[in-house]
């Protein structure tokens, strides 16, 4: 049976951490770091990330500001606010929640964002950074994965790790993480997506398994082999009745089967989820560092 990878206790040491740095500064006179989301529309995903992202903002004595826009909301009026944020000297980083609404270019947004704000760590000069291996924001969900992989000791060094879902926020960019020569990484990465044509075959020689599909259930224990460490970031609502609100969370691997062969498995929810807002507390603490104030 497997470890279980606790993302709820460890986000929550991780802010333990945060909250000591904070009350450290608060002492010497410096100010409390400030995250400021922008959420446009009305998307039940969004909205409950978002406010689990501002409630640990408390949580660490961090200042938060929301700014809640409607669905009809204009790209030149998005523009707007993050000029205006990014010229606000209170705000020490922001995030825009994604996806954003169809008619609104999502690129030309995040290449708007204040490199020295991104706390996401989604803008193209950011991840060149992290390419080249120099000091950056790491965009929050692979982040939490490589301290996943940090404080519960897990080996990456030279092992078969497979990732699939090649997306902006989280496998293209983890590829690139496990492939560094640094720990955690020094894996050999494959990187699969819809195309791949034997993904079976090349699960099944997977030491570290990373799975960020958004389709319910889709790793079975057939495709794994025993022992595999497996990090699970799907987590889509499914419908049901027996439950309050009408849906349970779900993520991309069936946890009941897969957890009986593997060594480490994160659950859904309370795995890779909580983690991603440790990472961004981290990262708002950091931006807070560059202005040295
Ligand atoms: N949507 C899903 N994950 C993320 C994330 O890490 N940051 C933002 N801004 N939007 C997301």
């Amino acid at each position: 049976m497997a470890t279980i990878l606790d993302g709820k206790k460890l986000s929550l040491t991780i802010q333990d951490e945060l909250a000591i740095k904070v009350s450290e500064r608060l002492q010497k006179g410096k100010k409390k770091p400030h995250l400021a989301a922008i959420l446009v529309g009305e998307d039940g995903a969004s909205k409950t990330y978002v406010a689990a992202k501002v409630k640990a903002c408390e949580r660490v004595g961090y200042q938060s500001t929301l700014i809640k826009l409607p669905e009809i909301t204009t790209e030149k009026e998005l523009m707007l606010e993050i000029e205006k944020l990014n010229n606000n000297n209170s705000i020490d980083g922001f995030i825009v929640q994604l996806p954003l609404p169809s008619h609104i270019d999502e690129q030309k947004i995040i290449q708007l964002i204040d490199p020295k704000k991104d706390v996401d760590g989604f803008h193209p000069q950011n991840i060149g950074r992290m390419v080249l291996n120099l000091p950056t924001f790491l965009p929050a969900t692979p982040n939490g994965i490589l301290e996943f992989l940090k404080r519960y000791k897990i080996d990456t060094i030279g092992k078969e790790c497979v990732i699939i879902g090649r997306s902006h926020i989280v496998g293209s960019p983890m590829s690139i993480l496990m492939a560094r020569n640094y720990y955690p990484g020094n894996s050999t990465v494959t990187l699969t997506h819809s195309r791949t044509q034997n993904l079976k075959e090349i699960c099944l020689k997977a030491d570290i398994i990373i799975v960020a599909l958004g389709k319910p259930e889709f790793l079975t224990a057939d495709m794994v082999k025993d022992g595999v460490v497996i990090i699970d970031v799907g987590i889509t609502r499914v419908n049901d009745n027996s439950k309050k609100n009408g849906y349970r969370l779900v993520g991309d691997v069936k946890f009941d089967e897969v957890s009986k062969k593997a060594s480490y498995i994160t659950p859904v929810p309370g795995g890779v989820g909580p983690m991603t807002i440790a990472s961004l507390l981290t990262n708002t603490l950091n931006a807070t560092k560059l202005k040295k104030m």
